[in-house]
């Protein structure tokens, strides 16, 4: 267990089929009593080690962040598909939770890529995920980390999409991928077409059976437990409307993002 910020704590537990899980995909972890909730894979390895990051925002993430070593929860997965891995030049963007599964993209891709950039926003200072460690995996000739706070406590003051138009300006990217809240991945999205660049992104839509039968995770023809989270620039085009638009609540009804 590990404190990432005043919000968010690192969980490391064994499970074997979730050891074989790839880059973007997620696990459904049942905290007794509370609740069950989808949450992005941050790493897993061989040894059937599989870590998650949580931040506190409800009632099952607070009981899970007051867990303690040893106690018991259920783990289901991992669900979903992953992001490609692809070897040329390539930019990740994140924001908030969203760097969890981009940490395990990066450990997966930083060392094979032509070129790796990574551009991490979040409010402040504090809430920059797993900067240490990024940092270390990105230094090198072909790597290159970017941070933006909104308050200006460390790297760019703003959104991370500013330094990332500058980027798209400046070099030749051969795919992005972001995670992190929807109307900041649509503004991506939005500068990828403008740039004819490919985009992946990861999804998050209210999920309960996780396997594709209950429809509460719904976005257009699409089911994003199943046929995302990950979604590539063909499938976010056909789903525009909602996209960054809207979602489903708990009874099914479409509200505003
Ligand atoms: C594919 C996926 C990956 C995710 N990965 C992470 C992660 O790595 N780290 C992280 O901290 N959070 C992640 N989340 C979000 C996390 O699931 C919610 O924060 C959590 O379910 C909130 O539960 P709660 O009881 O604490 O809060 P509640 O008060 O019940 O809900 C707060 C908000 O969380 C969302 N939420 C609640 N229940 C669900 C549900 N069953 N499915 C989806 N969203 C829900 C809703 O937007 C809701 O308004 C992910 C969500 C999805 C769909
Ligand atoms: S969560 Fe049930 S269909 Fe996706």
């Amino acid at each position: 267990m590990k404190t990432e910020s005043q919000t968010v704590k690192a969980f490391t537990f064994k499970d074997r089929e979730c050891a074989k899980a790839k880059p973007g995909q997620f696990l459904m972890l049942w905290i007794p009593g509370v609740d069950e909730i989808p949450l992005s894979i941050l790493d897993a390895s061989e040894d059937g080690t599989v870590s998650i990051a949580v931040r506190k925002v409800g009632e099952a993430t607070q009981a899970l962040n007051a867990k303690r070593v040893g106690e018991v929860v259920g783990v289901r997965g991992p669900f979903g598909n992953s992001f490609t891995l692809r070897k040329g030049r390539i930019l990740m963007v994140g924001g908030g939770t969203g760097t969890v599964p981009l940490y395990f993209l990066i450990k997966r891709l930083a060392h094979q890529a032509e070129k790796s950039v990574l551009v991490l926003g979040a409010k402040t200072k504090d809430e920059l995920l797993f900067m240490d460690e990024v940092k270390k995996t990105m230094e090198g000739e072909r790597g290159q980390f970017v941070a933006t706070t909104e308050d200006g406590s460390y790297g760019i003051r703003g959104l991370c999409t500013e330094p990332l138009k500058e980027l798209l300006v400046r070099e030749k990217f051969d795919v992005v991928y972001a995670c992190g809240p929807e109307r900041m991945i649509r503004k991506i999205f939005d500068l990828t077409e403008e740039y004819g660049i490919d985009f992946e992104a990861s999804l998050e839509r209210l999920m309960k059976c996780a396997v594709g039968l209950c429809g509460s995770c719904v976005i257009g023809k699409y089911r994003v437990c199943k046929d995302g989270p990950i979604f590539d620039s063909k499938q976010l085009k056909e789903v525009k409307e909602e996209f960054g638009v809207s979602k489903r609540d708990f009874d099914g009804k479409r509200t505003p993002i």
